[in-house]
């Protein structure tokens, strides 16, 4: 087993790590083959210590690695869904009513895996509709078509994810610390992250940054997956656990936080990682403004506020069992909510790949998804044309 790098990365699509001897690529998911292939994605609980491929042949794979979070974060979520249709769609009866009713079965299936991150029902619509678009058409096609649309989603997160970072990154001062909670990276993504994709970009136009990754209790996403990924990446980084923010934030070394998002509702209420609204309020009392960035995937208009969103309740033993250490009485009561949701007057500004929404409110968010907001001058004239309204 190849152990974790030392990563010498040249870029994001050529990431390399050398372990026993040999290099391979570092995707978090990839697509192998043609519509009979298969989807290999890097077993993220295996992080740090171990880079861990594994090959999802049929969809029970995808459900499985979703549900025990090999595959987290999410838009990365939303892609593995994706190819988890065409993986359903292998063993279709070939007539269109047998094939569309398996198509519902394997959708309504991959759906059941987890229930906050909106981007995995965003994918899946997606992928049934496009299917709707062919119907009439021989099964083979609209096979070939799916696998095309899952492609395209993963091709779309990367642009996205670059976008993003282009636009937040005027965000972020030169010599600025920036705090970050459970990991919105390249891992949770097609590459390069959402709020990580803001530092990666301020660090390549040559700012200086310097960022405190919370280890994010329980499963411990800021420790084994941020650090490990902004250390391979070259970005200063200081692992403080979660109950220490409030102190680093009291001695002046924290001058923004960003986070990435699970679902954000109409009105800018944003789900993410447990704990999130803590750094909200604390940032607020430390005057520090906090940020959140995503694609325009995550957003659920249909839902008006935050209260509305399904938060996903885990298992008991990850608090009380983290990796298979037992650290609290047998039968203790535990209560174990995986996300918790901001609202959206304690968020300075939302990210995604359109633009910069700021202030977040209902109509904001509207016009910058639209595209009738005034962005076309850059993040700057973003910021100026939202201010003045
Ligand atoms: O439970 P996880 O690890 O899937 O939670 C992930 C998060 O909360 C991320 O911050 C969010 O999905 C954004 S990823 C770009």
């Amino acid at each position: 087993m190849p152990r974790a790098p030392a990563l010498a990365v040249s870029s994001w699509r050529t990431e390399r790590y050398s372990g026993s001897g040999m290099t391979r690529e570092v995707a978090t998911l990839e697509w192998i083959g043609d519509v009979d292939g298969n989807l290999r994605i890097l077993d993220q609980t295996r992080l740090p210590r171990e880079v861990v491929f594994r090959e999802c042949r049929d969809e029970r794979a995808v459900w499985e690695a979703i549900k025990t979070l090999q595959v987290r974060g999410a838009p990365a979520i939303g892609i593995a869904a994706a190819y988890g249709v065409c993986l359903g769609m292998k063993l279709a009866p070939n007539d269109e009513r047998g094939f569309f009713q398996r198509l519902e079965e394997v959708t309504s299936y991959l759906a059941s895996s987890r229930p906050t991150a909106v981007n995995l029902f965003w994918a899946l619509d997606r992928m049934r509709r496009r299917a709707d678009t062919l119907r009439g058409q021989p099964p083979e096609v609209i096979r070939k078509a799916l696998l095309k649309e899952a492609r395209a989603i993963h091709e779309e997160d990367r642009a996205l994810c670059h976008a993003i970072g282009r636009w937040g990154e005027s965000l972020i001062e030169d010599g600025s610390g920036v705090l970050t909670h459970c990991n919105a990276g390249g891992l949770a993504t097609a590459e390069y992250g959402t709020a990580l994709a803001v530092i990666y970009e301020a660090v390549a136009k040559g700012k200086r940054i310097h960022v405190y990754a919370d280890e994010t209790r329980p499963l411990l996403q800021g420790a084994r997956l941020t650090a490990w990924e902004l250390k391979a990446h070259g970005v200063p980084v200081t692992l403080i656990c979660d109950n220490m923010a409030a102190e680093v934030m009291k001695e002046g070394k924290v001058q923004a936080v960003i986070v990435g998002a699970d679902r954000i509702a109409a009105n800018g209420d944003t789900a993410n990682k447990i704990g999130t609204y803590g750094l909200a309020v604390l940032a607020r009392y430390h005057r520090i403004p906090f940020y959140v960035a995503a694609p325009s995937s995550t957003f659920d208009l249909q839902l008006s506020h935050g209260g509305l969103i399904p938060i996903e309740q885990r298992d008991p033993q990850e608090v009380t069992c983290p990796f298979g250490i037992p650290i609290a009485p047998e039968g203790v009561d535990v209560y174990n909510p995986a996300f918790d949701v901001t609202p959206a007057e304690l968020v300075t500004a939302i990210i995604c790949e359109k633009g910069v929404i700021r202030p977040v409110n209902r109509e904001t968010i509207a016009a910058v998804l639209t595209g009738a907001a005034d962005n076309s001058q850059g993040p700057q004239a973003a910021l100026k044309s939202s201010a003045n309204g």
